[in-house]
């Protein structure tokens, strides 16, 4: 087998580089698609179900698939600094591909609303951390703002260069599976995954790589679910902090993708979030954070209402790693028992 490249090296004709791009790479995307039938068979029986495990990209989520077109793009351009506005993976990502390029990365985050995983990212790789005191949405509004007044990059995913790298997730998807799923779920947040993947299985199909397109189906949380409810949401909440925004900058085009691919977004609680978090966990042995369990909490909802019909191929998508969010899977786990160190103590708990 020959050595992975990175996504831009891999889609490299599917991207807009040339051979004077400089590749900032981490060996982001080709990660497994794991297919989960334990799992199909309690949520959605008769449906061939898979997960696109993207916390296994190098700093552990989907950003990294966008952040390597962007980082790459804008050093390309002659920038000597980055910013952007985020609910943590994306600022663990940029801080990265940052420290990479060796360019300077600030980042803005709510302050005391993000998972500390992702915190820890951002401040090893040496990013300038600025704690807004205020929402995902605020932050993304003064970044736009600077973006536009000082020399320095926006690479939120309303730099078009971050949706031209993470459509690569749909490819491989279609690469994998031999064609395009009939159903894709995921959650969406800023809702420039959902574009991207959209854009990703229609150019696909547009190259003859597949026959077919998926129905895109987006889920955000209940809480934060402007999408769903036609109107901005001022004070978003949910435990699925990653998706905490009330305002998305991609919304248009969501709308789009779904019309597009007669799919739709709908909303799940956030304890069908956490139900579908630790499920995941149990049944197939992954780990993703609570966000990335809005896409299989949406799969239980369509399941549930019938909108799933056997023989389905349907792909989740599980955009971030368990790991970035130590805190939530300790707080909704069976706690470790303490013992004395004795042969005896610890055979008394051993139910086998
Ligand atoms: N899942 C995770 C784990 C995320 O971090 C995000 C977005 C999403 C889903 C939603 O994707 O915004 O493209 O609809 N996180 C951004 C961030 C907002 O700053 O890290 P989306």
């Amino acid at each position: 087998m020959s050595r992975w490249r990175g996504i831009i090296e891999e889609y490299r004709k599917f991207l807009p580089v040339t051979a004077q791009t400089p590749v900032i790479t981490l060996g982001e995307g080709n990660t497994p698609l794991i297919r989960a039938a334990r799992l199909a068979k309690k949520i959605a029986p008769g449906v061939d179900l898979y997960l696109k495990y993207e916390g296994m990209n190098p700093t552990g989520s989907f950003k990294d698939r966008g952040m390597t077109m962007a980082i790459s793009k804008a050093v390309e351009a002659g920038a000597r600094a980055v910013i952007c506005a985020s609910t943590g993976n994306t600022s663990a990502s940029a801080a990265a591909y940052g420290a990479r390029a060796g360019i300077a990365v600030y980042v803005l985050i709510p302050a005391g609303k993000i998972a500390l995983g992702k915190l820890s990212q951002a401040m090893m790789h040496q990013a300038t951390v600025i704690q807004v005191e205020g929402n995902f949405d605020q932050a993304l509004t003064i970044v736009k703002e600077l973006s536009a007044t000082y020399p320095v990059e926006l690479v939120n995913s309303l730099n078009p260069f971050r949706i031209e790298g993470q459509k690569t997730a749909a490819m491989e998807i279609c690469d994998d599976l031999g064609d395009a799923p009939t159903v894709h779920v995921l959650p969406v947040g800023n809702a420039g995954n959902i574009t991207a993947y959209w854009s990703g299985y229609r150019e696909y199909r547009a190259a003859n790589q597949t026959t077919r397109l998926p129905r895109m189906m987006g889920f955000q949380a209940a809480g934060a679910a402007p999408i769903v409810l036609g109107h901005v949401v001022e004070a978003p909440q949910t435990v699925a902090t990653a998706i905490r925004i009330g305002n998305p900058a991609s919304w248009q085009s969501a709308l789009t993708a779904v019309k597009e691919s007669s799919g739709a977004i709908d909303m799940v609680t956030d304890e069908e979030i956490l139900h579908a978090y630790a499920l995941v966990a149990r049944e197939e042995g992954v780990f993703c954070e609570p966000a990335s369990a809005t896409s299989v909490a949406g799969v239980i909802k369509l399941s549930q209402a019938g909108q799933l019909q056997e023989g389905t191929t349907v792909v989740c998508t599980l955009t971030g790693h368990g790991l970035k969010d130590a805190d939530t899977a300790i707080g909704i786990s069976r706690q470790p028992q303490t013992v004395k160190a004795t042969r005896d103590d610890v055979a008394r708990l051993l139910h086998v």
